[in-house]
């Protein structure tokens, strides 16, 4: 078969480095780079650590409002498609390049495919959930990351093609972790001991483009006291700086830093004793590596690592954010494996098969 894969922001770079090698054993595979990421920390560095190979399309759409930014994508997306004519089209996530890459593919009647099909947070306001319910409704075929998202699609009337695969960012830890080990130097370059500080990351809209979110979640950090890693998202670099809050984080124990490589930030948050995080990718990586996550919403997709105790959601209460932090500690056993490293290798055997 000849694929079209359609990524183009960061947490789709890293579940396509598994599913590459596995698509590419029996199939042809294009991949369009949509370009809505970027800056080479956010784009670049994945393509390299993970060896992806590039891209034979990037559009170069670049950041803007939603509705241009899907628009010029799904414009782009679809000359292609056109041009290529290919006999699947795979899209992941919860992205505006998954809303345009599926938009684009079920216009042409092509055959769509899902991955981390069926999340749901059940908040309309997050961009992201309406992403994820158009991206559902037009595919043929549904990859699941768990048992709840299947249960998910089955509420909302789909049933046909929905396969529970396990996730893909699995495989992508469970591939990395070991070379990452040997790789990175960022624990020496920081000066950080195991165990001995948190990593923070922020970049949902709601906290974000939110003056007063934001703020509470920055005066939890610095009020908190602890070593704090906190790599940017250009997101949220730009509404720190906006609402002045670059001047608070100077000289605190929080420390910022441009946004991390694949293989560092695997090795950061494996030895963090926290992570604080807005990030759905984060909230799984941090279940996988056992550490306690407190997570700066009010609602996850991710509702395993909840129900297990193994993820706090605080919303962008700086007082909940402060206790958590001091208090939170879970030991409880955990019962999702996420398909325990196989979910690439399943996708490509069904794919094979339909
Ligand atoms: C997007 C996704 C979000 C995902 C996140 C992963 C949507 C609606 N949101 O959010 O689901 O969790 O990516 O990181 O698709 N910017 C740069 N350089 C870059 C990229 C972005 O400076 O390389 C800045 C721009 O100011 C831009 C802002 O970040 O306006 C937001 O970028 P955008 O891609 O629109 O959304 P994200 O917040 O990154
Ligand atoms: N990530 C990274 N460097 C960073 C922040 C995140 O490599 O500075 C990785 C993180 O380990 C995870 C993925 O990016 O694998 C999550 O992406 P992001 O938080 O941007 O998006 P989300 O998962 O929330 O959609």
């Amino acid at each position: 078969m000849k694929i079209v894969s359609v990524i183009g922001a960061r947490p789709e770079f890293i579940k396509e480095a598994p599913l590459v090698k596995e698509l590419r054993k029996n199939h042809e595979e294009i991949i369009i780079h949509t370009g809505q990421h970027y800056d080479y920390e956010m784009s670049k560095v994945f393509f390299s650590d993970l060896k992806i190979p590039e891209p034979d399309y990037n559009l170069g759409i670049g950041s803007g409002p939603h509705g241009k930014q899907t628009a010029e994508m799904l414009a782009k997306i679809e000359d292609i498609l056109l041009k290529e004519k290919p006999d699947l089209v795979i899209v992941s996530g919860d992205t505006n390049t998954t809303l345009a890459g599926a938009l684009a593919a079920s216009k042409l009647n092509l055959k769509l495919a899902h991955i981390e099909s069926g999340m749901r947070s059940f908040d309309k306001s997050m961009p992201e959930e309406i992403n994820r319910i158009v991206a559902d409704h037009v595919s043929d075929a549904l990859f699941c990351s768990t048992k709840t998202a299947v249960q998910n699609l089955k509420r909302e009337g789909i049933a046909k093609n929905v396969f529970n695969v396990g996730d893909v960012m699995i495989d992508a830890i469970k591939e990395n972790i070991g070379i990452a080990e040997k790789k990175s130097n960022i624990l020496k370059k920081l000066k950080l001991k195991s165990k001995s500080y948190m990593v923070a990351t922020v970049h949902r809209a709601g906290n974000t483009d939110d003056k007063k979110n934001m703020s509470a979640i920055i005066s939890a950090f610095t009020e908190s006291r602890e070593k704090i890693i906190f790599p940017v998202h250009p997101r949220a670099e730009k509404y720190i700086h906006l609402y002045e809050l670059d001047k608070k984080l100077k000289k605190t124990n929080v420390i910022v830093t441009k946004p991390m490589g694949y293989m560092d930030m695997l090795v950061l948050e494996k030895n963090s004793s926290k992570i604080l995080t807005d990030s759905g990718g984060m909230q799984k990586e941090a279940y996988f590596f056992k550490v306690p996550c407190v997570t700066l919403r009010d609602t996850t997709e991710w509702a395993e690592t909840v129900s297990d105790g193994w993820n706090l959601l605080t919303g962008a209460d700086k007082s909940k954010i402060l206790n958590a932090i001091k208090n939170f500690s879970p030991k409880g056993k955990q019962h999702e494996d996420y398909g325990n490293g196989y979910a690439s290798k399943n996708i490509a055997r069904i794919i094979d098969k339909i």
